[in-house]
């Protein structure tokens, strides 16, 4: 499927600023590749708060001009953009102003949970954040064990005006059958709005965007495609984005199969505090 342009709301490409690319050299052989696989706009989205990284605000919009500044002098047709990957915490409203979102205006914020649970405080912490107007994006929740064992979390964080990035690698079957199989079942069921490349500067974290959007396309066809495109550049324009149509996983049941299938849920819609 050809695209006029492809936005990657999730990446390591900023130089030596957390556990992506170490140097400027290797950024700029990362955008080549991120050009080479159709990708225009890229949000630059190092780690921050996973109690290793701290990439505050004014850094990243500082890294990310002068990152720029490299490309165009390099003639590499790449527009970059500031954000975060905020890692889920306790205090994210105490630390508002100091977070990046998806777009300028901080409607979104590309959020991390732990990789093997999800914290008891996440549907506070979610609500907390949509009170400040932030629509929470979930990063790679196809890698995430909890998750991985319990669908319905995500069924959840629709019902709730959560929306969910899956990995461009999980797709394709980067991290294994198991959880591209995951990732699958998350596209069918209109659990996950949008897919990114979460690109490293390491063996088998290379920009498969392209690849992973054809997949889709070939999995679920080009209109699907070409709406989870259509929501990244509608996220990183701050426009309005909601999950819809999603549906909770059918379960095998005494021989029989039952779903529930969602409801349009408007970003702004409440729910329990929760724990
Ligand atoms: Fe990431």
């Amino acid at each position: 499927m050809q695209f006029d342009k492809i936005v990657d709301l999730h990446c390591h490409i900023l130089p030596g600023i957390d556990d992506g690319s170490p140097d400027m050299e290797t950024s700029l052989k990362l955008a080549e590749k991120a050009v080479a696989d159709g990708v225009t706009h890229v949000l630059a989205t190092p780690h921050h708060l996973d109690n290793k990284y701290v990439n505050h605000r004014e850094d990243v919009i500082k890294a990310t001009e002068i990152f720029q500044q490299e490309l165009d002098s390099s003639a590499i047709p790449l527009m970059v953009f500031p954000g975060q990957e905020v890692h889920i915490n306790g205090d994210l409203p105490q630390q508002y102003a100091d977070l990046l979102g998806a777009d300028a205006d901080k409607h979104y914020i590309m959020l991390e949970l732990p990789h093997s649970n999800v914290p008891v405080y996440s549907k506070r912490m979610i609500f907390e954040l949509q009170k400040l107007g932030v629509t929470p994006i979930i990063v790679h929740p196809e890698r995430n064990k909890e998750i991985q064992s319990n669908l319905d979390i995500l069924y959840e964080f629709a019902q709730k005006g959560v929306l969910t990035q899956i990995t461009a690698t999980s797709y394709v079957g980067g991290f294994g059958d198991k959880v591209a199989d995951i990732s699958k079942k998350m596209v069918e069921n209109k659990l996950v709005q949008l897919v990114a490349s979460d690109a490293h500067a390491l063996k088998g974290r290379d920009f498969v965007l392209h690849e992973a959007l054809d997949g889709i396309e070939n999995d679920f066809g080009p209109d699907v495609a070409s709406e989870f495109e259509k929501n990244a550049e509608n996220i990183l324009n701050g426009n309005s984005v909601v999950a819809k149509g999603y549906q909770q996983i059918k379960k095998k049941k005494s021989g029989f199969s039952f779903s529930m299938r969602g409801v349009y849920c408007e970003k702004t819609c409440l729910f329990d505090h929760g724990t």
